[in-house]
Formats: structure tokens, sequence, C-alpha cells
């Protein structure tokens, strides 16, 4: 047996299965010609017949059936090395430490979903920060992969986006500025600001804007947290810049507006970044090409009202 291929013995499986030449060859894709002769040279390596046609109808002789109870232990054998082999890559156990920016959290979660589905015996470890305490991260190795929007100057980080992540102005619902259009950046700049704390992402982009046009933010109250500045945004205690995506839950009877503000929203993207020349786990790899591939479209199958 020393001389026969696996491929002679896949052939002969499926024509072994299906009693049928005209079957195994429309399931392997081949020609029936093609499946004749694997067979024939199998049996010749053999040494005896494998099938013998009795009217219609074709059987396994004695020599075949031994084969075949081999194939079926040699493939079992094979796909439990597969399996193996996927354990040894980690796809089957392990965690997966995710470091992601506060804004993240409103969907990241949510695109897990699927994917622990896929690979049931992975934990993972998700980390929600801002942006400062993600680049520190990053640079100490300490997460698998990161989730930000801003990406790390003068670094040789792997950057991939995989969706939008826009800034939008949010006030009272009675604010007198929600039924307006077009709102110069300079009206916003005297109403009281609630900012995020510094080392946000979201902060930083907001100041750069507001630098940029010269302008300088009534900042009332500084906090460190997207849901805490809703609330007070409710609370009447001023207006704010943030991710779009912090409305994820908030449905259609929320207490906030988005404000029709010039230049408003702030196109920006998430990206997943990992260290350059890092080996990717098998886990981490699988994650991140599956946020390139379906993370966008698993987010807005399971967004609420279409809000993304
Ligand atoms: P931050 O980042 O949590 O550091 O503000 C959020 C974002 O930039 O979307």
């Amino acid at each position: 047996m020393q001389n026969a291929t696996l491929h002679q013995l896949k052939v002969f499986e499926a024509v072994a299965r299906h009693s049928s030449f005209t079957r195994a060859a429309e399931e392997l894709f081949l020609t029936q010609p093609t499946v004749s002769m694997q067979v024939k040279q199998l049996s010749k390596t053999v040494g005896l017949p494998l099938f013998e046609q009795v009217g219609k109808k074709l059987f396994l002789t004695s020599a075949g059936k031994e084969l075949y109870a081999t194939c079926q232990d040699v493939f079992d054998r094979l796909s439990q090395f597969d399996i193996a082999i996927a354990d040894l890559k980690g796809l089957k156990q392990g965690t997966l430490r995710i470091a992601v920016i506060t804004t993240a959290k409103y969907v990241i979660p949510r695109i897990l979903g699927p994917f622990c589905q896929r690979y049931p015996g992975i934990d993972i470890s998700l980390t929600v920060t801002n942006h400062q305490y993600i680049l520190d991260s990053l640079a100490a190795n300490r997460d698998d992969l990161y989730i930000i929007s801003q990406l790390p100057e003068d670094s040789e980080a792997e950057t991939h986006s995989f969706m939008e992540n826009p800034l939008v102005v949010l006030a009272p619902r009675s604010h007198p500025l929600a039924q307006e259009k077009n709102i110069p950046l300079e009206r916003i700049a005297e109403e009281p600001f609630i900012m995020r704390e510094p080392g946000s992402g979201t902060r930083k982009t907001v100041q750069k804007l507001f630098d940029a046009h010269g302008l300088t933010m009534k900042v009332k109250l500084d906090l460190s947290s997207n849901e805490a500045i809703k609330q007070a945004i409710a609370g009447g205690m001023g207006i704010s810049i943030l991710s779009k995506h912090t409305l994820a839950l908030e449905g259609l009877n929320n207490q906030l507006a988005v404000l029709d503000v010039e230049g408003f929203p702030i196109e920006r993207q998430w990206y997943v970044v990992y260290p350059g020349g890092k080996q990717l786990s098998a886990i981490a790899q699988a994650f991140f090409d599956y946020l390139l591939n379906e993370g966008k479209q698993v987010a807005e199958q399971t967004s609420f009202q279409g809000l993304i």
C-alpha cells in the first residue's frame, strides 16, 4: 500500500460510499474515466479487485470492504489531526486581548458575539479606555489588538480602518439651537462645554478643530465618561462633541439633539492596530480578519434602530 496515494484513497472511498462511479465523480468534480482509472490503479496496487458489478449494482469485494474500513480510519485520524493542529494554533482555546477606545465599546461587544460563537473555546479580555492609555499599551505590547480613532504619530504600527466613527455636536433636546440649521462654529464656542478628560482622543480632535479656527472652548466640566457627559447634557449643564456611536442605545426618544453645525459631523474612522513586526496569535489573526471582512456588516445588522 506504500504506493497508493491519498487521492486514490479519497476517490475509492467516495465510490464505495455511493456505490457508484458516476456519483463519486460528481462529488469530487472529476470525470468518470478519471475515477475509474484511479480505482483501477489502486486495485492493481492492492493486488485484488475492490469492486464487483452484479447486474447494474456495484458491490465491494472482501478486499474492497477491508480497504473501505481502513480508509474510514485514515480519514478519521486525519480530521482529528486537523483539530489538534487548530488547537495548537490557538483557535480552540486561549485568550484574545483587545483594548479599545471608549466609543468602540458601543460596537465591539456586538461584533464579538458572532465571533465568539464561531470560536466557543476562546476567552476575551476587553479593556475599554481612552486614546492615550491605548497608545501606552501599544508601546508596552500589553494586548493583541487595539482599536483607536487617531493614528499614532511616529509609530511603525500596522493600522487598518474598518468602520466610520463620526463626531457630532450634542445638546439637550430643548436647546434653542436644536431647531437651527448650519450653525457656525463660532456660535457653538459661546456655549458652555462638557469635555472629555485630557488623554481622550475625542477631546484631542475637538481641541484641534477649535485651535484651527482660533476659537477657545468654554469648558465648564471635564468628565472621563461618554455616558456621564450625555447625562450632564440632558441635565442642562452644557453641550458637547461626542462620537455618534455614543447614541447607540438611546433610541429615538432620547433627550439629546444632534446639532446641525458647519463642518459636522467630523468624519473619522476606527482603526484596528498592532505593533509593526508583531507576530499575531492565530486567534488574534482570526479576529483581525473577521473585523476587516465582516465587522462593519455585523455592527450594522445588530445596531439599534439603524443608528449607525
Ligand atoms: P477617547 O476616544 O475615548 O480617547 O475619547 C474615542 C474616540 O476617539 O472615538
